[in-house]
């Protein structure tokens, strides 16, 4: 079944006032690179080629400029505006025409994943309805929170809980059959005027088709939620960097890993890059490139 992805990057951004008071959460760095870099490069792990990213009315042309239409790595990238920020579940009425009958996986433009991601490549391939993860976190509160009955089972999805009934937060990573625009439009506002994407979790959970699938310790969820969680998952991205000699989330590295492009399409889009530590990585993957293979 073919897999659409979509990047949702916008919101108000006001819990990093002022930071973003001119562009938004998104395009701020984590270390060496806007922070939608990391959930794009996400998606194209998970072999996910065609991007729909949604965003403001302010931000979109940002983000057109920053990523285009995706060719240079070998995708391509879709933009649609979203008028305000009525809640998570709006990425499905806004995306409807994009997903068509396609599965989708939704990943929030905030949400940083490092390790290995063969589980969600699995995922992608055995999902019948709805797939979300559980995370284990010290402050549940603060996300969706899944609540497991005694045989291991879902009972209960709920929205930043004041009482979480399990650690478990769920990552802002979805996945889900094409009819989820059918149900997206049936969500009714919160209390906090949010259309929010646990309810979308909790009708598939009611039609007994929502796996929720536990993310392993192996995995790092990082969260960019506050300035001082920016600054620390910009921290961590930099001691793996600097201690390995790689970097996360090169797009142009990842789309000739994937091939997604061949070597000189690689060359000639890492050629067209500013002098920068980023273009001399690029180059030097080239190199290595020339070795191995
Ligand atoms: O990060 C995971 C959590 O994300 C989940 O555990 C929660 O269930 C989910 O509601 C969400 O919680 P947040 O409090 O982090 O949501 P926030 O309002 O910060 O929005 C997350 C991202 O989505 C953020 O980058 C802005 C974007 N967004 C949000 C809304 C409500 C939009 O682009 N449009 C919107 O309407």
């Amino acid at each position: 079944m073919n897999t659409k992805g979509i990047i949702l990057a916008g919101g108000s951004g006001s819990r990093l006032y002022p930071t973003t008071a001119v562009f938004s959460k998104q395009l701020q760095p984590i270390y060496d690179k806007p922070l939608i870099y990391y959930p794009l490069a996400t998606l194209m792990l998970a072999g996910i080629r065609e991007i729909l990213i949604i965003s403001t009315p302010q931000d979109t042309p940002n983000f057109e400029r920053l990523l285009g239409d995706g060719s240079q790595w070998g995708v391509h990238i879709e933009y649609k505006v979203q008028a305000a920020p009525k809640g998570i579940a709006e990425a499905f009425i806004y995306g409807r025409e994009f997903i068509g009958n396609d599965q989708v996986c939704l990943i929030l433009g905030d949400n940083v994943f490092y390790g290995k991601l063969d589980f969600l490549r699995e995922a992608i391939q055995t999902n019948e309805g709805g797939t979300i993860f559980g995370y284990r976190v010290q402050d549940p509160e603060r996300y969706g929170v899944v609540e497991f009955g005694e045989g291991g089972q879902v009972v209960s999805i709920e929205e930043k809980p004041q009482n979480p009934k399990s650690n478990y937060a769920i990552p802002g990573l979805y996945i889900f059959t094409s009819d989820v625009t059918d149900i997206a439009p049936d969500v009714r506002p919160s209390q906090r005027g949010e259309v929010e994407i646990t309810e979308v979790h909790s009708a598939y959970l009611r039609q007994n088709r929502l796996k929720v699938q536990l993310m392993g310790r192996g995995i790092a969820w990082l969260d960019t939620g506050t300035p001082e969680s920016m600054l620390e998952a910009s921290t961590f991205i930099h001691a793996i960097e600097k201690r390995q000699g790689t970097k996360i989330a090169c797009l142009e590295e990842i789309a000739l890993q994937m091939k997604f492009i061949n070597r000189e399409t690689f060359l000639k889009t890492v050629h067209a890059l500013p002098k920068s530590s980023y273009r001399e990585y690029c180059l030097m993957i080239a190199d290595e490139m020339q070795e191995d293979w």
